[in-house]
């Protein structure tokens, strides 16, 4: 598969078109950016670190039944994937409470939710990534029915139910997580983007360590060699 021009450079990957309109390569950069991008740093090794978690998460839910943008893993920071028009939702699953839910409505921090919470924020950086309801989505058009929404929904707490005791058996709390969904050449809504910890939370179950990109949110330091221990822990080293 050619890689041919780039078709978009975000904050953690660059897109590039191939020789197959319905393909994309995602190359998995080092940077990391945190508070819309007002705090930025890089540290060598994460993009492939999050291309190979993402590969293995990816064909973890395939196997699942959960359709995904998924197509290989080319080398250490190149993943071919699915070409997708992507819907402008992040669609967020909570299971323990932290970050933005605790500072907006004053849950405290660490506290298991009573169920499962799954939030719709605006992909919009220059609005500052604003909560949704599902009015709002249809305002915006984000997507075409209220089904869709519905199904976003379902999708994410599928996801959910697959990961949550995945990492759980490896010793992680799956604490919460983003995900991005698109419509494919056929107008099939799958999961797209990356799975990884940066936009992923992982508490350590014993000692309650963060092993996530909060890690460079909070200066904790040990970035690479947190995700490296997420990744070991999912190829069962
Ligand atoms: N399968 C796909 N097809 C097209 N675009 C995608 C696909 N998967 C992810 N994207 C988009 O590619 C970009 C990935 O780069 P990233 O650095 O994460 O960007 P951002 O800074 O917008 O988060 C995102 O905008 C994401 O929505
Ligand atoms: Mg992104």
């Amino acid at each position: 598969m050619e890689k041919r021009e780039l078709l978009y450079e975000g904050k953690a990957k660059r897109l590039f078109l191939t020789d197959d309109e319905n393909l994309v390569i995602s190359e998995f950069k080092d940077d990391l950016t945190a508070f819309n991008g007002e705090k930025k740093s890089s540290e060598a090794g994460k993009g492939a670190l999050n291309n190979k978690i993402s590969t293995e998460l990816f064909k973890l839910l395939e196997a699942n039944g959960i359709p995904t943008h998924f197509v290989k893993m080319i080398d250490d920071n190149h993943m071919l994937h699915t070409k997708v028009d992507v819907i402008l939702i992040e669609v967020i699953v909570r299971n323990i409470a932290t970050g933005s839910l605790t500072r907006n409505l004053g849950i405290e921090d660490g506290k298991v939710l009573p169920f499962t919470l799954v939030e719709f924020d605006y992909k919009d950086d220059d609005l500052g990534d604003p909560k949704l309801n599902d009015q709002h989505c249809l305002i915006l058009e984000l997507v075409e029915h209220q089904d869709e929404l519905d199904k976003l929904r379902r999708m994410a707490r599928q996801v959910n139910d697959v990961l949550k005791p995945y990492f759980a058996e490896k010793g992680l709390n799956l604490v919460d997580f983003k995900l991005e969904f698109g419509k494919d050449s056929s107008g099939n809504i799958i999961l797209v983007d990356e799975i990884s910890p940066d936009n992923c939370r992982f508490w350590d179950i014993e000692s309650g360590e963060k092993m996530d990109k909060d890690r460079f949110r909070q200066g904790l330091g040990g970035l690479t060699v947190a995700y490296e221990q997420v990744l070991n822990r999912i190829l069962g080293k």
